[in-house]
C-alpha cells in the first residue's frame, strides 16, 4: 500500500507526502474558533500573514458567468444542444482536434466580455493591497482577476486565459481582441502566419499540461502560508484540487463556498491519500479548517467587515465598477 502510496504521490502528483516538518507537526487546534471569528482573530494576531486563495466558478457567477456543475444553472447541464459524448468534452483537447465548433460556438457566450468582476474578486485584490496576498490561484479563465487590478505576479492562472492564445500548428501567438472578432463572426479561427492551425485560446483543456508557472510557484508557495481561503469551487478538478494538501498542518483553510467540498473522499481514504479537507473537530485531524457556507460575494464582504475593511472594500468596488464603465463608454 505504502508503495502505491508512493507511486501516485510522486508520478501522478494526486498527493504531496508530507515533508518531515509536516510529519512532526502536531495536529493541535490552531484558531481560537473554528468559526469565521477564528480566522479573524487569527488574521489580526498574525500581522504578516501569508495567505494564498484559491478560486473557481464560483465566485464568478454573481458577474453572470455560469460555473460548471452546479445542478440546473451550471454550464455541465446545458450542452444538449451540441451532442457532445459526454459534457466535459466541450474542453477535452482530443475532442477538439477532432471537431473544434462545440467550443467556438461556447465561447461566444463565454467570451470574457462586459463582465464586472465581482465583491470577492475585490476582497482578494484588497488582500493584495494590505501585503497579506502571498498569491492568487485560479481556475477561472475569465480574466475577472486580471479586470479587478490584480497584478500579474500575484496571479496564477492555472486553467490558462482567454486573454491571449496560439495557433496549434506553428505557435503563432494571437490577442483575445483577434480571437474574439472571429468568435463574434462565428468563424473558427484559423492561423494568419502558417494559414493552416486552429488558434485555440490559451485555456487549459484535458489532457493539457498545466502551465509551468502554476507547477513552479505552487511547489515554492504553499509551504509558506500560514491561510488558505478557498472560494467557490468543487474542488473536483485535478492537480488544482490537491493543493489545500500542500499547505503546513497547522495552516488554517478557510472554505468559503455554497457547499461542503474537498473533504476526504472514500477511495482517498482507503488508499491513505489526500486528507482533504476536516470540518470535524472531533477528527484526528481536525482543528484547523472552517467552512462558510453561503455566497462567495456575502462571505468575502462578512469577512471585511468583520476585519474592519469593509467600507474599504466598498469604496475600491465603487471606484473601480465607475472607472469599467467610462472605460466601457469610451470603448464604443
Ligand atoms: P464548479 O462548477 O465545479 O464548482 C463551483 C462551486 O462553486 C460549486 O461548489 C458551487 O456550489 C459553488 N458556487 C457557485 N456559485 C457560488 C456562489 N455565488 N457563492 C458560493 N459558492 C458558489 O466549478 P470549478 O470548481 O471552478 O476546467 O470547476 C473546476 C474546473 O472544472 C474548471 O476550471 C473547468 C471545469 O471543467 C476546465 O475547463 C479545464
Amino acid at each position: 500500500m505504502e508503495k502505491l502510496r508512493r507511486y501516485l504521490a510522486q508520478k501522478l502528483r494526486l498527493v504531496d507526502l508530507p515533508t518531515n516538518d509536516q510529519n512532526n507537526e502536531s495536529q493541535q487546534l490552531v484558531l481560537s474558533k473554528l468559526s469565521l471569528d477564528g480566522i479573524v482573530e487569527y488574521i489580526k494576531e498574525n500581522t504578516n500573514c501569508k495567505i494564498i486563495t484559491m478560486a473557481g466558478a464560483g465566485i464568478s457567477t454573481s458577474a453572470g458567468i455560469p460555473d460548471f456543475r452546479s445542478p440546473s444553472s451550471g454550464l455541465y447541464h446545458k450542452l444538449d444542444k451540441y451532442n457532445l459524448p459526454h459534457p466535459q468534452a466541450i474542453f477535452d483537447f482530443n475532442f477538439f482536434m477532432k471537431n473544434p465548433e462545440p467550443f467556438f460556438t461556447l465561447a461566444k457566450e463565454l467570451l470574457p466580455e462586459g463582465f464586472k468582476p465581482t465583491i470577492s474578486h475585490y476582497f482578494i485584490r484588497l488582500l493584495s493591497e494590505k501585503g497579506l496576498l502571498l498569491r492568487h490561484y485560479t481556475q477561472n479563465i475569465d480574466t475577472l482577476e486580471r479586470v479587478a487590478g490584480l497584478s500579474s505576479d500575484k496571479l496564477v492562472e492555472a486553467h490558462g486565459t482567454f486573454h491571449t492564445g496560439h495557433c496549434l500548428k506553428c505557435r503563432a501567438p494571437y490577442t483575445l481582441l483577434w480571437m474574439k472578432e472571429k468568435i463574434i463572426e462565428g468563424i473558427i479561427p484559423k492561423c494568419e502566419e502558417c494559414n493552416e492551425g486552429v488558434v485555440k485560446p490559451d485555456i487549459i483543456f484535458f489532457g493539457e499540461m498545466l502551465p509551468e508557472r502554476f507547477r513552479i510557484l505552487a511547489d515554492r508557495d504553499f509551504i509558506h502560508a500560514d491561510l488558505l481561503i478557498i472560494m467557490g469551487s468543487s474542488l473536483v478538478v485535478q492537480p488544482f484540487a490537491s493543493l489545500i494538501d500542500r499547505v503546513r498542518n497547522t495552516c488554517p483553510r478557510l472554505l468559503i463556498n455554497n457547499e461542503k467540498v474537498g473533504t476526504q473522499d472514500r477511495l482517498s481514504r482507503f488508499l491513505g491519500l489526500r486528507q482533504g479537507l476536516v470540518f470535524d473537530v472531533k477528527s484526528a485531524h481536525g482543528g484547523r479548517d472552517v467552512a462558510w457556507l453561503g455566497d462567495c460575494d456575502t462571505g468575502c464582504q462578512l469577512l471585511a467587515d468583520k476585519l474592519g475593511w469593509g467600507d474599504e472594500l466598498r469604496a475600491l468596488i465603487q471606484r473601480e465598477h465607475e472607472r469599467l464603465k467610462v472605460e466601457d463608454k469610451s470603448d464604443n
